[in-house]
């Protein structure tokens, strides 16, 4: 069964797209079939991986406004093993046009149902908004995925991700599950990052992954260069953390 992990905090810059990036990066260099969907209409996963989310003929906006649409004919390979439906800034419109639709939470879930199972793992990059885009990754995800900067800050928006989660498991995908909190651009040597870090795991306990993310200008060096971490700089500890994160949802940690 595919397991498909949206990657959420309505918070902006936190990690999400670094997560879904390296994440995705690192499961298909471990032979996992992984489709990745850029759901923001920043499209900064698209360009990530070199495509120009203005000369795209059809995105991901295509899938959610006219359900007629083939998913497969948007899907762009990407690497070995590595699949991108890519999003253009024309996904912002979306949101309003399907405000008349039935069932506009489930524009995402219906259209890549039509895959069948073909990918291991299918992750959903999602806009820093709790709106019917994130909703629509949350109706189609077995499981949500919060990357959090270590600061207090982003701990407050928290609890607000956590009821929309509920929310949306309750009332419009039973199945939907806390994957877990995975603490991004941990800051070595600051007291303030190490008590943000203790006061999640007491609030949330073994929902917050063992391995967390530290803060490195690397990352940034890496997006200037079009790449994940993981292939820039694959024995820093950056990209060490994704592929251990990784190696947790294929079951293989140690
Ligand atoms: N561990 C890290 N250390 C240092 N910088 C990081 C780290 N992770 C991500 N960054 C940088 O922080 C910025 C925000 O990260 P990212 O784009 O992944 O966040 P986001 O949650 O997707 O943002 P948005 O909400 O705008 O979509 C980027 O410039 C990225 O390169
Ligand atoms: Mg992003």
């Amino acid at each position: 069964m595919t397991r498909i992990i949206a990657i959420a905090n309505q918070k902006g810059g936190e990690g999400k797209t670094t997560t879904v990036t390296n994440l995705g990066v690192a499961l298909a260099q471990k032979k996992q079939k992984t489709l990745l969907i850029d759901l923001d209409p920043q499209s900064a996963l698209t360009a990530g991986f070199g495509l120009d989310p203005n000369n795209l003929s059809q995105t991901v906006y295509d899938i959610l406004v006219e359900p007629d649409t083939l998913v497969s004919q948007v899907i762009h390979p990407v690497q070995t093993y590595l699949d991108l439906l890519p999003a253009s800034n024309r996904l912002a419109t979306a949101e309003v046009e399907l405000i008349p639709e039935i069932r506009r939470e489930m524009r995402l879930k219906l259209a890549i149902e039509a895959l069948n199972g073909w990918y291991d793992f299918i992750l959903i990059d999602c806009p820093p908004s709790l709106g019917l885009l994130t909703t629509n990754a949350l109706c189609a995800g077995t499981e949500v995925l919060v990357p959090l900067q270590s600061e207090y800050f982003a701990m407050r928006g928290l609890q607000m991700l956590l009821e929309a989660v509920e929310k949306v498991k309750t009332r419009l995908n039973p199945h939907l599950e806390l994957l877990g909190i995975l603490a991004t651009m941990y800051s070595t040597g600051t007291v303030h990052a190490r008590e943000v870090l203790d006061e999640l795991r007491s609030a949330f306990g073994d929902k917050v992954f063992d391995v967390v993310v530290y803060k490195s200008i690397r990352f940034a060096e890496a997006t200037v260069a079009n790449q994940a971490i993981i292939e820039y700089a694959k024995k820093h500890k950056g990209a060490l953390a994704y592929m251990k994160v990784a190696d947790e949802l294929i079951g293989e940690a140690a």
